[in-house]
């Protein structure tokens, strides 16, 4: 039996397992997929058992998406150029990085029926995703892309790879189309980003990467000013819909049974 993993630190809330899991059954594939916390020192140990085949993929998260990468072989261009990856798997006698979370944004963006295109974005955080976002935002053509992080330094080293990206201070807000919290706000439930709602208006599409809660505050203001708001969900079936395809070549159904799943 095949066997793939979720690695992150922590893992435990980790949904992967459940989506994988889910599909492998319904497409009869005779494999596992299961989570697992390590340590930095960890992964060395991973990608050689990537390489012998007691391992057949692995999806990486926080905190390893880029500190996985000196131990692979090779990069798809994606993630080359996020310097991110979140899917490994062995080609010929290759460990190969990809990142699927860009296509996962895409396709969940795509799905709300908001059209980006020569819109005006502003970005929260400058956390490991961001990076994915901003390629993805960049191929659904947006004309602006700001970028606010607390800490400035590391907004302004997003700018080695996206050169045209504006950086605003911590608690500056510009006029913007699409806002998107990726930032760790909201993650517990009284967690509050201190924007003026009122100001911000109405029409706009609100995005929060985080899932769980499916309706952070940052949601909840955003709606009640006559916003469209979108969780991170379907980002993450998508992510993980695009690694199972690259493992087992076969593309799976996002239906409302996956959906379900999520009914936390
Ligand atoms: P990582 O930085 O390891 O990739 P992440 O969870 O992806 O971690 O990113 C966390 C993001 O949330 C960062 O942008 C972080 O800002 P800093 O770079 O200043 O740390 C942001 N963040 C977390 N808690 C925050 C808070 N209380 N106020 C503002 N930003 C916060």
């Amino acid at each position: 039996m095949k066997k793939y993993l979720v690695i992150g630190n922590p893992i435990n809330h980790s949904l992967s397992p459940k989506l994988h899991n889910y599909w492998l059954n319904k497409h009869e594939i005779n494999a596992v997929y299961e989570k697992k916390e390590i340590n930095d020192d960890e992964l060395e140990a991973i990608i050689l058992d990537i390489k012998n085949e007691k391992i057949h993929g692995i999806n990486v998260t926080v905190p390893f998406k880029k500190l996985v990468i000196p131990h692979l072989d090779e990069l798809t261009t994606l993630a080359n150029i996020t310097q991110s990856v979140n899917t490994v798997y062995k080609k010929g006698n290759l460990i190969i990085g990809d990142n699927t979370d860009i296509t996962g944004f895409e396709l969940a963006i795509k799905r709300t029926n908001y059209n980006l295109k020569n819109k005006s974005v502003f970005i929260l955080g400058a956390g490991g995703v961001v990076p994915s976002i901003i390629l993805a935002l960049k191929k659904m053509e947006v004309s602006k892309i700001i970028l606010s992080n607390r800490t400035r330094k590391k907004a302004e080293e997003l700018k080695n790879i996206f050169v045209d990206l504006q950086i605003l201070n911590w608690g500056d807000v510009p006029k913007f189309d699409i806002i998107i919290n990726a930032t760790s706000i909201g993650l517990k439930k009284n967690d509050e980003i201190k924007l003026n709602y009122k100001e911000i208006g109405s029409n706009k599409l609100f995005y929060d990467v985080i899932y769980n809660p499916a309706k952070t505050n940052f949601l909840v203001q955003g709606e009640k000013n006559g916003n469209q708001i979108e969780n991170g969900k379907m980002m993450l079936i998508y992510q993980a819909s695009a690694a199972f395809k690259e493992w087992h070549g076969v593309q799976p159904s996002v239906d409302n049974e996956i959906i379900k799943l999520f009914n936390l």
